[in-house]
């Protein structure tokens, strides 16, 4: 299959594919316990990670392959000064498909370059798991799997970002995909140093169905709001300590601030969350974080299973449409 560096490679009815095994695979998970089997994943995590690398393993283990990989640069052989390229063409020669997470733009589609077995001349399939603060694709694929069982589609609405929209890859690649499925009013609520980037700006502007506004003040527009897609400000991508300080709490979600939402407003959230939502918000039906978390595991079994070729037992496809 092909690798996976932003959610342009797949077509929407792709997409709808992929959420339609997803919705397979949770209500038969031992049919499709074996589909992996003999094949092995490597996640190459170059940054810290809870749910990403451990959905893209557990999402393996489930679908009766094995995965191999490491967490942190120190454990591996590019603190002795090893490149990506050749650390991935070395890896290439254990692994089937490989999940990578790197703290530069742009790391994963050089991985993907360089992604050959050698014996075999075979390219191998790279997963962008995060690539600095570019993009995110398979969270995007839980945000959309979340979204859609809330309201049944993900076009024809209105979509809140708050918070660090400079540096958030989430923001960056749900923004491009849901330009894609159409009708969607963007409300982009960011400290004025943490606006969204121009690349991704200029995403919404070529959509003719799309549209978006720009402000710091989520408050006056919460009640506007299907989806409050909250984010954390990304301290590790600050130069200056002092401007992650001022600007880490300008936006925290309680349950104040939610009682002047929508009855069926959605609150989505990437996690790790910090200070941005809190704690009490967990038990309100609208958060809806927690969800996504199940669904990235389950969206990553549906995109391993695909990437390698391996089809569900018993699945129907829904054909090229996606309908
Ligand atoms: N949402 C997400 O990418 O979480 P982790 O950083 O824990 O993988």
């Amino acid at each position: 299959g092909d690798s996976v560096i932003t959610l342009d490679t797949l077509s929407v009815p792709q997409i709808n594919e992929l959420l339609n095994k997803a919705r397979y695979i949770e209500s038969h998970r031992r049919q499709v316990a074996r589909t992996c089997e003999g094949r092995v994943l490597a996640t190459l995590f170059y940054e810290p990670s809870t749910r990403t690398r451990l959905s893209f393993e557990t999402a393996m283990l489930r679908l009766g392959g094995q995965v191999i990989g490491f967490a942190g640069a120190q454990l591996a052989s590019v603190s002795k000064g090893e490149s990506i390229a050749d650390t991935i063409k070395t890896v290439s020669t254990y692994a089937d498909c490989i999940a990578l997470r790197h703290p530069k733009e742009g790391a994963a589609l050089v991985a993907s370059r360089a992604a050959v077995n050698a014996a075999t001349g075979d390219r191998v399939p790279v997963i962008n798991a995060g690539d600095g603060g570019h993009m995110h694709p398979t969270q995007t694929l839980a945000d959309l799997a979340t979204i859609d069982q809330r309201f049944g589609r993900l076009t024809n609405l209105t979509v809140g970002l708050c918070g660090d929209l400079t540096f958030g890859r989430t923001v960056h690649s749900l923004i491009e995909t849901l330009c894609r499925f159409g009708n969607i009013r963007f409300v982009l609520i960011s400290p004025e140093e943490l606006r969204t980037p121009r690349y991704v700006v200029n995403r919404i502007e070529a959509s003719p169905t799309c549209s978006y506004e720009e402000t710091t003040d989520l408050a006056a527009v919460i009640g506007q709001l299907d989806v409050l897609y909250m984010t954390r400000v990304q301290k590790e991508r600050f130069f200056n300590e002092d401007d992650y300080l001022r600007l880490r709490d300008t936006y925290i979600l309680d349950e104040a601030k939610l009682s002047h939402a929508r009855p069926d407003m959605a609150v989505l959230h990437p996690l790790p969350r910090v200070n941005e939502i809190a704690v009490d918000v967990d038990d309100d039906p609208r958060a809806a974080y927690f969800q996504q978390v199940r669904n990235g595991m389950l969206m990553r079994m549906a995109l391993e299973s695909s990437v390698l070729g391996d089809e569900l037992p018993g699945y129907e496809p829904l054909g090229d449409d996606g309908n």
